[in-house]
């Protein structure tokens, strides 16, 4: 189980277990009370089973958008099991959900001890990328590798998008990102580029309070922004309407522009589009005309509350190759 660590005192206890069992890597003593001793205010997960503790990891942040990969370790009889991979996949969506851009690691370079070739392989099937090599980093038997990683690529934003029905933070959202979502939205593919999606950017507080009244029982009554989608079922060409097609690509495109700008959403569709027609009446306080209708919305804000990744199938329950099963 991998669990994020809250206090300081438990934090550099745990550190301190694993980095002196990896005395391989951790010989220093200086070095590893420094890391010890700066844990202890740093974001930190450790994996446990049961009351063993099997390995931990801590970030850093070494800029506005940048966060370091402060020390890990795991117990070497407990390599080869995904710990260290669960560790960071923990460390990289809190990296990404705080609007982090870029995630860096330091290790001592390929092709000097077995060890740390061992460590450098490890981050780049991570998916880290071989950065720049200093070698007067730490001293000359030690060159210090650095790796990078984008924490903002689509498939990882991908990824980290979940659907998010918490609290929103009381920030408003800039203009510039909200226009930057619809541009994301209106940016989709549509069937014959008939274009049939359109959208309400809500941020004024007075309309917006209109908007969530109409949504009984409420959601994202908190939200400081909204997007109202509306679709135009048109035929795109003969009989053939691709009005849902277009708008979902259009919705989906929205929320990964909303996940990427460090904001949460849900698609909240089902809820305005069932038989008490809340959508018509999110049109009528929005003067949609006639033609149109409102399908969605999309609440756009800061996360207030822990964000969950719902369960999914196994990958090769629903994934293919070549042939079923
Ligand atoms: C067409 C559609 C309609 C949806 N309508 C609602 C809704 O009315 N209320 C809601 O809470 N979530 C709604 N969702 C969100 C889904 O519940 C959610 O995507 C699903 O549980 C998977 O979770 P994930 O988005 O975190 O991967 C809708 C999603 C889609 C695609």
């Amino acid at each position: 189980m991998i669990k994020y660590i809250e206090t300081s005192e438990e934090r550099t206890s745990i550190a301190r277990q694993i980095l002196e069992a990896l005395s391989d890597w951790f010989e220093v003593d200086e070095s590893r009370e420094k890391y010890i001793t700066e844990s202890a205010g740093q974001p930190f997960w450790a994996s446990l089973e049961g009351d063993n503790v099997e390995g931990f990891l801590c970030l850093n942040e070494t800029g506005k958008k940048t966060m370091e990969l402060a020390v890990m370790g795991v117990r070497k009889e407990c390599h080869r099991k995904g710990i260290g991979r669960r560790l960071f996949a923990a460390a990289k969506d809190y990296a990404t959900r705080k609007g982090y851009d870029f995630i860096q690691v330091k290790t001592v370079r390929s092709g000097v001890y077995p060890d740390y070739d061992i460590t450098n392989e490890f981050y780049k099937s991570l998916g880290f990328k071989e950065f720049e090599v200093l070698p007067d980093y730490w001293d000359e038997a030690n060159h210090c590798q650095i790796y990078v990683m984008a924490l903002k690529s689509t498939l990882n934003t991908i990824s980290t998008r979940h659907s998010y029905r918490g609290t929103f933070l009381q920030e408003s959202v800039p203009e510039e990102d909200l226009k930057a979502i619809a541009r994301a939205g209106i940016d989709a593919p549509s069937g014959c580029n008939k274009q049939t999606t359109d959208v309400i950017v809500v941020n004024d507080p007075e309309v917006l309070a209109r908007l969530k009244a109409q949504i009984e029982p409420p959601v994202a009554k908190t939200a400081p922004a909204m997007i109202v989608v509306l679709t135009r079922r048109i035929n795109a060409y003969r009989d053939k309407c691709f009005a849902v097609q277009d708008y979902s690509a259009a919705i989906e495109n929205m929320l990964l522009a909303i996940v990427e700008l460090g904001y949460q959403s849900c698609w909240y569709e089902g809820h305005i589009t069932d038989d008490d027609r809340i959508c018509d009446k999110i049109a009528a306080v929005l003067n949609v005309p006639g033609e149109y209708d409102v399908v969605c919305v999309l609440p756009v804000g800061k996360a207030a509350d822990e964000i969950h990744a719902p369960g999914k199938k196994p990958f090769e329950e629903r994934v293919h190759f070549n042939r079923w099963r």
